[in-house]
């Protein structure tokens, strides 16, 4: 089983990138599942729609995580209830629309995927470990689904990096989210569990995190006396996750390395 795990795309640029590339890609790389963070797609960065959705699941998506934006597109709200290949993250308080965990089939093969989000320098949610620690409690690799993905949304390496030991044994993989900056750091933890602290985004590279590098530059600065509207670079966009094959017989991974698919992040 090989698992594509894509980080956030981000805007329009990010969305045009994914959808004419996967079909291709996935027959190229051999992939038979694919997840995607989608909470930046949509054309403002924040957020995402039922057509942005409907345009992965058409171009091979089979499920799409989200975040801290997940809400930022209101439409979204209703849509998620209906569709269960969109996850929010698990550890949003409840009553929160739609779900934080699935279970997808592919031949006969059940993938789990988590959505869970960071609790440090996030916004304010039930505590990530103890959401966890439910889930393992309850659920169990190779008895409920023959492979686990857990999206991990959180700010900063160290958590990620907690939370990749705390899944390690008993999870397939387990990726980081939302800094939109790949990690390299792609591994096998001790008890085979495959990991990287941050997939890093399907957006233009030349920005600050996906957004249009000049009206960042000057927020920084704080050189707008009136605040400017924060939008998306709009240039050519790279596609950057993690592809993981994993074991069928023990659900864990025998093999993880980074996927980078475009020209920006080329050190020449
Ligand atoms: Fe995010």
């Amino acid at each position: 089983m090989r698992i594509l795990f894509l980080g956030d795309v981000v805007g329009s640029s990010g969305c045009s990138k994914l959808v004419e590339n996967l079909p291709i890609q996935k027959k190229q790389r051999k992939i038979d599942f694919v997840i995607v963070n989608g909470e930046n797609a949509h054309e403002s960065g924040v957020g995402l729609t039922q057509t942005i959705c409907e345009n992965f699941f058409s171009s091979g998506v089979d499920v799409i995580t989200s975040g801290n934006h997940i809400w930022d597109q209101k439409e979204i709200m209703k849509y998620i209830e209906n569709e269960k290949r969109l996850l929010r993250p698990k550890n949003f308080f409840e009553p929160s629309p739609g779900k934080g965990f699935g279970i997808f089939n592919v031949n006969d093969l059940r993938i789990g995927v988590l959505n869970l989000l960071g609790n440090v320098f996030m916004k304010k949610s039930n505590d990530v470990f103890e959401i966890a620690n439910k889930f393992l409690n309850k659920f169990k690799l190779k008895k409920d689904f023959d492979f686990l993905v857990v999206d991990f949304h959180g700010e900063i390496t160290s958590e990620k990096n907690a939370i990749g030991h705390y899944f390690d044994g008993k999870a397939s993989l387990v990726v980081g989210t939302h800094t939109h900056i790949p990690t390299n750091d792609a591994r096998i933890l001790q008890n085979g569990t495959a990991y990287q602290t941050d997939a890093g985004m399907c957006g233009d590279y030349d920005s600050v995190i996906g957004m249009n590098k000049n009206n960042s530059l000057n927020r920084f600065m704080k050189k707008d006396k009136v605040s400017v509207k924060h939008f998306p670079a709009i240039g050519d966009s790279m596609l950057c996750g993690v592809i993981v094959e994993c074991n069928l017989e023990t659900g864990l991974a025998s093999k993880v390395e980074s996927y980078i698919f475009g020209d920006q992040l080329k050190n020449s």
